[in-house]
């Protein structure tokens, strides 16, 4: 993969809320990740929130030996998730604010305010060789804090810009991704990698893939929404060929 090009990485989160939905062992997150690898995701991203709402710890063991492209563990900063990254080694970790009444990540990390705090948690997460990436919004603040606790990544949180697009708040919808835009060229110059999602759907994926520091998107939500109608496959597919459409 050349340096420009955009990966994918697929959220398979949401299998497991249906898999949970009823206990039991399906629909397997495992084989819905197996299956993206096959149709082209470049990852595979896992979030293990602390109330285990969706995926469960044995789901982590599952793809850590199944997976061939690599894991993006998403976690809470706490102890025990902390513990848990340092046995399995993911090859990124990012960290995300969680609140238990939430329904899912709804703002960024706040790491301006807790930028001791943080910069102690990430430490040994680097030393086992993780790369370390911070869920934040696209505020600069965030961004310089970021980078001045030693995160190698920064994921842009997607989903006001998203959302504004969803209720047809287009110049609102715009607005975000103009500071999108504006916070991926600050970060990027300051040697951070970008990535960027949530919320993303084939209506909102392209002006955020057309900017050329984005370097990763991570989508879950809406393509095992999708997957139900026309395939995971298909529906990795199509994510893929406008992301490669907006990049061209
Ligand atoms: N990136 C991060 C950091 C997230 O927390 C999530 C949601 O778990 C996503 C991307 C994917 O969001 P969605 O499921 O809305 O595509």
């Amino acid at each position: 993969m050349s340096d420009t090009q955009l990966r994918l990485g697929v959220n398979i989160d949401h299998v497991a809320t249906i898999r949970n939905a009823r206990g039991g062992a399906y629909p397997d997150p495992i084989r819905a990740a197996k299956l993206a690898e096959e149709a082209g995701a470049d990852g595979i991203t896992a979030h293990l929130r602390e109330d285990r709402r969706h995926i469960l710890d044995a789901d982590i063991d599952g793809l850590m030996e199944a997976l061939t492209v690599p894991l993006n563990f998403e976690m809470a900063a706490t102890d025990e998730m902390q513990k848990i990254a340092l046995r399995h080694k993911p090859h990124a970790v990012c960290i995300v604010p969680e609140k238990r009444e939430e329904r899912t990540t709804e703002g960024g990390l706040e790491v301006a305010r807790e930028e001791n705090k943080l910069a102690h948690f990430i430490a040994p997460l680097r030393d086992v060789g993780c790369r370390v990436s911070i869920f934040i919004a696209a505020d600069q603040r965030q961004i310089d804090a970021a980078h001045r606790i030693g995160a190698e990544v920064i994921e842009l949180h997607t989903g006001a810009y998203c959302d504004f697009h969803a209720e047809g708040k287009l110049d609102a919808a715009a607005r975000e991704l103009e500071a999108l835009r504006k916070m991926s060229a600050y970060a990027h110059s300051l040697g951070l990698e970008v990535h960027a999602g949530h919320g993303l759907t084939y209506d909102t994926v392209q002006p955020v893939a057309a900017f050329p520091e984005v370097r990763e998107l991570n989508i879950g939500h809406f393509l095992i929404g999708e997957a139900i109608f026309r395939g995971l496959t298909p529906a990795v597919h199509e994510m893929r060929r406008l992301m490669d459409e907006a990049r061209g």
